[in-house]
């Protein structure tokens, strides 16, 4: 009786359940019908409407995908709130959040990584909030057009001597409608395809030029001449591209060591050291000391002359004051922007850039090439130190006069907008001649290193040595009227 009943009850629920899986079934059928019929829709009008963009998408690889994988369809990235021709503007643009559903661990990369800061290390920049609105707004030309790989709405909120970024949520980006996806700056749209990525001309648009000639640097090496000789293998060929050295095991986060500008936070002790040959500077440099990070850099040599041009190259971007302490600068570029790393960062980027050079070079020989390369770095600091001295001296007295509307004099971020000649050679020291013998220097680029780098950074310092004694001696037989 009891067994029966048992029984029955048994089998009645799992009827129950039949039934009730596959209503689902069919709820799910229908469901996945109806987005079907919507999506034919899409495609049916764009293909008249942008024909190219059907075309790419219908061949990617979304819309193909392996068996068992369910097709990427319009609307999974812009809506349904769109079905006529004039309600355009309701078709949402994606984030990477939108990609983020299926692709989680690459968005996770991205947001943790240096591209993900590009739009707020730009906006930290003077020189940016005095362009014309064609290069701020959505046009994105200049600046934005290249910065725009990074998220929009980050903001810097200073505590104190540090400070944290947090997100404005979506505030900034409801002025953008496009632009906001930062995936597509490697995967373009509408085929996003990994194969595109991988190919070192993906990243050739934005590292290219003036300041940061990765690309020319790259086709000028032996690397990228032996990957163009032999066909432009961008897997497993003999010579590594920009990603195999840069995403290694297909990381999104892209970091290095000495970033772009090749600067570093110096250590408590690095600064004491210092304050123990300069009596003069002792007070200020234990207060500084104070606030750095403990810990040593592995490879690069800490002498405290090093140090100490370093901090003039800081204070000559208003990233220290006239006094050596932190500015609000230091914390919205340095701490916020990561545009200068502590010794857990850089030594950690540094290890692993290594390991991916030992793939193929013996660990000594990689050693004396980062050597060699570090070692350009302290000596075009030490030159452009002493130009910054230079300039430093004309303020100090009083043949320069700070304008106005500056916080620091001289100030590097001014940037073009610098008001005399030897200021604006001290622009092109910053953003051209040291970039280009460093990064020159450590992408194995001899010429870039050499006659584009080293070389102009020299003339540049005789320029600014000669004019100083010029305006010097002008000044003086103004004075001796
Ligand atoms: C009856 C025609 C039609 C249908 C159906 C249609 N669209 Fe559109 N769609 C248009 C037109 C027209 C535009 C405006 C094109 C332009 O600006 O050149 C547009 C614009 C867009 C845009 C760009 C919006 C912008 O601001 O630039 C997207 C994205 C888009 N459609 C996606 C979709 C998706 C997804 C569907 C299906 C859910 C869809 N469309 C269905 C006609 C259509
Ligand atoms: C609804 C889920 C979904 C969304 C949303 C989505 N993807 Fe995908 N994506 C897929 C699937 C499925 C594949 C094919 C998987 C495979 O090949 O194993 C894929 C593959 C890719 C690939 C590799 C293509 C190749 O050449 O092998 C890239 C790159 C990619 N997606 C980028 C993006 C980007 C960028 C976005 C946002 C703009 C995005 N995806 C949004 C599901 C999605
Ligand atoms: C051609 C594309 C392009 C243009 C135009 C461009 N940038 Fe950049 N910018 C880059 C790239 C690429 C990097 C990273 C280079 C590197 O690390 O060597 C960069 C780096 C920077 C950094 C350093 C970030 C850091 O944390 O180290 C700042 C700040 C910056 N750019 C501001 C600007 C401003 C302001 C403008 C316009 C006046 C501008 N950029 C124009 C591509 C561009
Ligand atoms: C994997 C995500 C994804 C899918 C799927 C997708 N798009 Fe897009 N679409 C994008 C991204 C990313 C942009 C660029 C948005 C921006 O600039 O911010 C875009 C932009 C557009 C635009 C306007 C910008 C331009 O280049 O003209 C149109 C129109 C458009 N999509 C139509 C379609 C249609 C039609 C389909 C289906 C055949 C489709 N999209 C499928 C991601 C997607
Ligand atoms: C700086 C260029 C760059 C950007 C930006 C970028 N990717 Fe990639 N992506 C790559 C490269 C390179 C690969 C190939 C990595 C590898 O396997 O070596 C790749 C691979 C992928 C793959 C395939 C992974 C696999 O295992 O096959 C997906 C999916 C993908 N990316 C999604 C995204 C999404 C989503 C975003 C935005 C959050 C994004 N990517 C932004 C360069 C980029
Ligand atoms: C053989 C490996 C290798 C290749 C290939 C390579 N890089 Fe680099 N890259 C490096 C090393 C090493 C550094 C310096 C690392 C450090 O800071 O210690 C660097 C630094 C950088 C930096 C930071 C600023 C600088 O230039 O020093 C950027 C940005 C960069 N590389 C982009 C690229 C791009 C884009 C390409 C392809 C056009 C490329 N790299 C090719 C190894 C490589
Ligand atoms: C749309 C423009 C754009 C493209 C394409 C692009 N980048 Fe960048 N990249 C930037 C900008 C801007 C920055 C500076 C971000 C910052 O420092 O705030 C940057 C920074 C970097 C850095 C960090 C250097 C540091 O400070 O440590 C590396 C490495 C890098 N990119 C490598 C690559 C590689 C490799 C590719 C191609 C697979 C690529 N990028 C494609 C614009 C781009
Ligand atoms: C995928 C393999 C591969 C990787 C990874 C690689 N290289 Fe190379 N490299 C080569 C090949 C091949 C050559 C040309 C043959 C040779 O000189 O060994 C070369 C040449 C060089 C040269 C010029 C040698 C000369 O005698 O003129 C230098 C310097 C160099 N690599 C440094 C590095 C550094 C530093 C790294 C890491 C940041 C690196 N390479 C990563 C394959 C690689």
């Amino acid at each position: 009786m009891f067994i029966k009943r048992g029984l029955s009850l048994a089998l009645v629920s799992i009827f129950l359940y039949m039934l009730s899986n596959s209503a689902l079934a069919a709820s799910k059928e229908a469901e996945a019908a109806k987005k079907k019929e919507l999506n034919n829709e899409c495609v049916g009008c764009h293909i008249n409407v942008n024909p190219g963009i059907v075309r790419q998408f219908l061949d990617s690889p979304m819309s193909n995908p392996p068996e068992k994988v369910d097709a990427v369809v319009c609307t999974d990235c812009h809506g349904e709130d769109h079905e006529t021709a004039d309600d355009y503007k309701n078709a949402e643009m994606p984030t990477p959040e939108t990609c983020g559903e299926c692709h989680e661990d690459q968005v996770d990369q991205l947001r943790e990584g240096k591209h993900n800061l590009a739009w707020f290390a730009m906006k930290s920049q003077i020189a940016w909030h005095g362009q014309p609105g064609s290069i701020s707004q959505e046009g994105y030309r200049g600046c934005s057009g290249c910065h725009k790989i990074g998220q929009k709405g980050l903001k810097g909120i200073m505590q104190g001597v540090t400070g944290e970024i947090e997100h404005d949520d979506g505030e900034e980006q409801e002025n953008y409608r496009y632009g906001n996806v930062q995936c597509d700056a490697c995967h373009t749209r509408h085929t996003f395809n990994k194969s595109e990525a991988q190919d070192p001309r993906a990243c050739s648009n934005c590292h290219m030029g003036f300041d940061h000639p990765q690309w020319e640097m790259y086709m000028s090496n032996k690397h990228g001449v032996i990957w163009d000789i032999e066909g432009n293998k961008n897997v497993r060929g003999r010579a590594p591209t920009c990603q195999y050295c840069h995403m290694s095991e297909g990381n999104h986060a892209v970091k290095t060591s000495w970033g772009f500008l090749g600067l570093r936070i110096p250590t408590k002790h690095n600064v004491l050291a210092l304050a123990e040959q300069n009596p003069s500077l002792k007070e200020p440099l234990e207060k500084l000391a104070k606030l750095l990070p403990e810990g040593n850099y592995i490879d690069v040599d800490d002498d405290p002359e090093w140090v100490l041009d370093r901090a003039l190259i800081f204070q000559a971007a208003g990233i220290l004051d006239a006094n050596l302490q932190p500015t609000e600068r230091f914390i919205e570029i340095v701490v916020q922007g990561k545009a200068a790393h502590a010794p857990d960062d850089f030594n950690e980027n540094r290890v692993i850039m290594k390991e991916t050079c030992n793939e193929c070079h013996s660990k000594h020989f990689v050693d004396v090439h980062f050597k060699a390369s570090d070692e350009i770095i302290k000596a075009a600091d030490h030159e452009f130190a002493k130009a910054i001295k230079t300039v430093q001296g004309l303020y100090k007295d009083g043949i320069l006069r700070t304008p106005p509307e500056w916080k620091y004099a001289p100030d590097l971020l001014q940037y073009y907008d610098a008001k005399t000649k030897v200021e604006q050679e001290l622009y092109l020291i910053l953003l051209e001649y040291r970039q280009r013998a460093f990064q020159g220097a450590f992408h194995g680029s001899n010429d870039y290193m050499h006659w584009y780098g080293w070389a102009p950074l020299k003339t540049a310092v005789a320029t600014i040595l000669e004019e100083s004694r010029k305006m010097r001696a002008e000044h003086e037989a103004k004075h001796a009227k």
